[in-house]
């Protein structure tokens, strides 16, 4: 990753005065994100919470390279984001972040197998290596014996785990999730969070989306969003 050897480590994640402003200069006009610092080190597991509408899936949608700021800096892994073109922007997604989503989005036509291999299409692994990845990424989340499952055929908890799984596949060093826990059972909430854990022990940094203090207290470290401003957990209590 970006760190030189012996200096500190470079943040993974650091944001400086992150502005997003949806329809800006129109009756519409939606300040959803008002002047954002946040700085996350390689191996943190972050929880980000805050009420609905509050921006935190705008946050995201900005740390994932999915969408542009109105204004502020973001540099990811040191690349200052702003510099890159459209192509630049997709080979650091595919490259750095791992994203999952609400809802899972998987596809369901296919096997929960091809839905993990799906992102190593892009990343241009020979197909006959596809597989054993795939099956190797579904083995990590214990769903071995679920490869040839269409979504519909798994439990909202399995979906969830194949999401996961899919996330992975390319080893990402940034995994986001966006409330991963929210349609699961607490037994199966906690073997996800358990999961993170384990990914974060394994050095990637992990970021959690969640409306939900008790999946929060999880992480390492939780900052509060309020109408687009954040906050440290104890300052936001405060
Ligand atoms: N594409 C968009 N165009 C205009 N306004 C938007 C758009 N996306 C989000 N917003 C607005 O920006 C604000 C922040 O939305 P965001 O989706 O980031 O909230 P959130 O914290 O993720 O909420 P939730 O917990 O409900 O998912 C909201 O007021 C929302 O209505
Ligand atoms: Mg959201």
């Amino acid at each position: 990753m970006g760190a030189t050897s012996g200096s500190a480590p470079v943040p993974v994640i650091d944001i400086h005065g992150l502005r997003k402003v949806y329809a800006a200069g129109t009756e519409a006009e939606v300040v959803a994100l008002d002047g954002v610092d946040l700085r996350v080190e390689p191996g943190e597991f972050l929880a980000i919470m805050g009420p609905s509408g509050s921006g935190k899936s705008t946050l995201m949608n900005l740390i994932g390279c999915l969408d542009k700021p109105t204004a502020g800096s973001y540099r990811c892994d040191g690349l200052d984001v702003s510099s890159l073109d459209a192509e630049q922007l997709a080979t650091l997604r595919l490259d750095k972040i791992g994203f999952v989503f609400q809802g899972f989005n998987l596809l369901s036509r296919m096997s929960a197998l091809e839905n993990v291999a799906m992102p190593l299409g892009y990343a241009r692994v020979p197909p006959a290596e596809r597989e054993a990845h795939a099956r190797r990424a579904l083995a990590a989340v214990g769903l071995a014996e679920r490869a040839s499952h269409r979504p519909n055929e798994l439990s909202g908890g399995q979906q969830q785990r194949v999401a996961i799984a899919r996330a992975l596949i390319n080893s990402p060093p940034i995994l986001l999730a966006d409330e991963p826990t929210g349609a699961l059972d607490s037994r199966t909430g906690e073997e996800i969070l358990a999961l993170f854990k384990r990914l974060r022990d394994d050095g990637h940094t992990v970021i959690l989306i969640t409306h939900d203090a008790e999946v929060a207290a999880h992480a390492d470290r939780i900052v509060v969003m309020r109408d687009g401003v954040l906050f440290a957990h104890e300052e936001a209590a405060a």
